[in-house]
């Protein structure tokens, strides 16, 4: 059986000012009418699977349980950090967890921020990844890439992989590269031999504790001592402050993907996109005949290819082209499309202003 593993604990700055410390960008409806966390559970409808655990920060524990609750979506647990340590670390708690009463489940582990168009694309390709990790391997989602991110990791394929019901939908990872530079990533491109990495997973429970205790056995022993002792309140569950704190900082990508030799990657052709930008929201979103998103009340002359959401007031623009404006009751951003990864500096200067 399938035990999903929803990783919610990001902090989407890129998506400032939308997307705040206390209210990240997987608690938002950035499109659709759901939240992408409420979307992330709800489409795994088509998928036999357990109710997913959640793996966010204690400060979030509210927003998340709520969500689950508007929407009727049953819960395994919800786990709480008492500090972010990355994925990791987060997997790692999950997959304790799911191991403590004897049981090795299949983890599906998910980012909570993700939009995938065809949900059926989606499904299939974990039906496929499932013989593989019933076989031991751990298996990663790969997009066939379209530009030199340098925001992804890229997973070189192998050799197809016979898994051990005959299956034949994976490839051997020879390399897995994580964000790796603006040269690497264009050399990975055109050699047409690179996936992205979705950053979603497929594994026992028990294989990627055995790949993070051999690769990252510091990471092993902080979350193993973090979970010794856990205190269950209703959903939550809450792990050692001490322990965690003490636990290196890093993600599942660097400390067991990249060092790994079990790895599968089995293709995902789904419309997946990380919705990291606002740039890469309006590339998602149908445009009018202008090639403008706006939500909300916006007024527009003469503009072309600009994302204009207005939380609170009306908001107008005459003669704009390639612009992000968004509009919400205590900031405004205002931003060239091609420069939007850099709101992340802004929200940086915010914080040290604090
Ligand atoms: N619980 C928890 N705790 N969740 C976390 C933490 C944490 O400390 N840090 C991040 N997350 C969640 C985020 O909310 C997101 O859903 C997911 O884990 C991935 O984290 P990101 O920080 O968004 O990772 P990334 O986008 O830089 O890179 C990953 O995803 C790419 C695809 O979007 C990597 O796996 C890349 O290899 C991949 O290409
Ligand atoms: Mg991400």
């Amino acid at each position: 059986m399938i035990l999903p593993v929803i990783m919610a604990g990001g902090s989407g700055s890129r998506l400032w000012p939308l997307s705040r410390q206390l209210f990240p960008k997987q608690f938002l409806t950035l499109t659709g009418e759901h939240s992408m966390l409420q979307t992330t559970a709800l489409r795994l409808s088509g998928i036999e699977h357990q109710a997913p655990v959640v793996i966010c920060n204690e400060e979030h524990r509210f927003s998340v349980a709520e969500q689950f609750r508007a929407n009727n979506i049953k819960n395994s647990g919800i786990i709480l950090e008492p500090v972010g340590r990355n994925t990791a670390p987060a997997i790692a708690l999950a997959a304790l967890n799911a191991v403590k009463g004897g049981e090795d489940p299949l983890l599906l582990v998910l980012a909570a921020d993700h939009v995938i168009k065809d949900e059926a694309a989606f499904c299939a390709s974990v039906e496929k990844a499932a013989a593989h990790a019933a076989s031991g391997k751990l298996v990663t989602f790969g997009i066939v890439p379209t530009a030199p991110e340098t925001g992804y990791g890229y997973i070189k394929r192998g050799d197809t992989v016979t898994a051990n019901n005959g299956a034949e939908s994976g490839f051997v990872v020879n390399e897995f590269v994580e964000k790796p530079d603006l040269a690497t990533a264009e050399k990975y491109l055109a050699s047409g031999e690179f996936y992205w990495n979705s950053g979603m997973f497929l594994f026992k429970a028990s294989s990627y504790l055995a790949e993070l205790k051999s690769h990252s056995p510091d990471i092993y022993a902080a979350c193993e001592k973090a979970m010794a002792e856990i205190h269950p309140d209703q959903d939550f569950i809450r792990v050692d402050k001490e322990a965690f704190e003490a636990c290196p900082d890093d993600s599942v990508d660097y400390a067991v993907m990249e060092k790994t030799s079990s790895a599968v990657v089995v293709p995902m052709d789904c419309g997946w996109s990380d919705v990291g930008s606002w740039s890469a929201l309006w590339d998602i979103e149908d445009k009018d005949s202008d090639g403008n998103v706006f939500k909300g009340d916006v007024l527009s002359t003469n503009s072309k290819n600009t994302y204009v959401n207005a939380q609170e007031k009306l908001v107008a623009i005459v003669g704009l082209d390639d612009v992000v404006v968004v509009e919400t009751k205590d900031a405004i951003l205002v931003a060239k499309k091609s420069q939007v990864q850099d709101v992340k500096t802004i929200v940086n200067q915010l914080k040290a202003e604090e």
